[in-house]
């Protein structure tokens, strides 16, 4: 049974600076992610923060928004069968030291902070974040 859905992704600054966002691309298109919309945008730290609410208790929220607002990021809507969970698997382990062979993180990550890409955790926190780079 198909169960077309919509997440959030995000290619992060380091990834960005590397000039990796059309391999990334590429490898969300060739697993069957579509990508309806991307925006190539830099944000603000209050923005990231606004962002990044959830972690605000962490101790490491404040270099998380600072880093996500020191450079260009591409934002995007991925469309597909099961997306949220197609583009975390994709994506592989937070830690690229820990992400499985031929993921997204343990391919182009340098670290837990500079992992190349943001997706969203579950559905409903897709359409948060979907709403918070794209609205209507
Ligand atoms: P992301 O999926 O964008 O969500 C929050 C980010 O916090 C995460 O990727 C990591 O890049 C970053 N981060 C930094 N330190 C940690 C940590 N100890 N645990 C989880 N995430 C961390």
């Amino acid at each position: 049974m198909s169960n077309l859905e919509q997440t959030l992704s995000i290619i992060k600054p380091d990834a960005v600076e590397r000039n990796l966002v059309e391999e990334i691309k590429n490898i969300f298109k060739k697993n069957n992610l579509n990508i309806i919309e991307s925006k190539k945008i830099k944000i603000t730290k209050d923005e990231a923060s606004e962002f990044y609410k959830v972690h605000q208790s962490k101790p490491f929220y404040n270099d998380l928004c600072s880093y996500l607002s020191s450079g260009p990021i591409v934002v995007m809507i991925l469309e597909g069968n099961n997306a949220v969970i197609s583009n975390r698997k994709l994506m592989g382990a937070t830690n690229p030291k820990e992400a499985e062979e031929n993921t997204i993180r343990k391919i182009y990550g340098l670290s837990i902070d500079k992992n190349s890409v943001h997706g969203s955790d579950s559905l409903e926190n897709a359409k948060k974040e979907i709403a918070f780079f794209f609205k209507n």
